[in-house]
C-alpha cells in the first residue's frame, strides 16, 4: 500500500515536471519567434501589428538578415524611421556597411554593434563617425500595407525617402 502511493506520487511528480518543462518549452519558443510572415517570390511581407518596443526582429529577404525595430517612445525620431500603424520602426539590411558583418543590437543603449571592427550605428542605422563603418545601414525597398511591411517592392515611402537621399 505504501508503495503504490509512492509510485503514485513520483508519477504525479514526473507528470507535474514534464507539464511545467513543456510549459516552459513553449513560453520560450514564443518569446523566440519572429513575427509572422510570409515569402513569396521575391517579396517578403512581415507583420509588425505585435511587434515589440526595443526588440529586434530579423528577418531573411532574398538571403540577407533584415532588422525590423520598432522604436519606443525614449528613442530619437529619424527622417529614415518607416511609420506603420502610428509606431516608428526602424528598417535596414543587417549587414555592416563596412566588410559586412551583422551587428548586434544592444537594447540598453540603443545601438547596433559590429564586433568585425568596432563598428557603431544608432536605432536609425547611423554609422557613428571616426569608426570603420562608412555610411549608415541600408534600407530595403519596402511598401507599407496596412500593419504590414512587404520587402522587395518600392512604396511611396521608400520613394520619398530616395528623392530625400536617404537612400544610398
Ligand atoms: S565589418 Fe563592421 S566594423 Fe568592419
Amino acid at each position: 500500500m505504501e508503495k503504490e502511493r509512492r509510485d503514485f506520487m513520483g508519477l504525479s511528480l514526473g507528470l507535474f515536471t514534464a507539464a511545467g518543462s513543456i510549459g516552459a518549452l513553449y513560453a520560450m519558443k514564443r518569446t523566440w519567434d519572429p513575427l509572422p510572415s510570409v515569402k513569396a517570390a521575391g517579396f517578403t511581407t512581415i507583420e509588425l501589428a505585435n511587434a515589440k518596443p526595443n526588440e529586434l526582429v530579423v528577418e531573411k529577404w532574398r538571403g540577407k538578415p533584415i532588422f525590423v525595430l520598432k522604436k519606443s517612445a525614449d528613442m530619437e525620431a529619424n527622417d529614415r524611421d518607416v511609420i506603420v500603424g502610428g509606431d516608428r520602426f526602424h528598417i535596414s539590411i543587417g549587414l555592416c556597411t563596412h566588410l559586412g558583418c551583422i551587428p548586434a543590437y544592444e537594447k540598453d543603449n540603443h545601438e547596433f554593434f559590429c564586433a568585425c571592427h568596432g563598428g557603431r550605428f544608432n536605432a536609425s542605422g547611423i554609422n557613428e563617425p571616426g569608426l570603420p563603418p562608412p555610411s549608415p545601414l541600408e534600407i530595403p525597398p519596402f511598401k507599407i500595407n496596412g500593419t504590414q511591411l512587404v520587402l522587395g517592392e518600392e512604396g511611396p515611402e521608400y520613394k520619398k525617402m530616395k528623392i530625400d537621399n536617404l537612400i544610398a
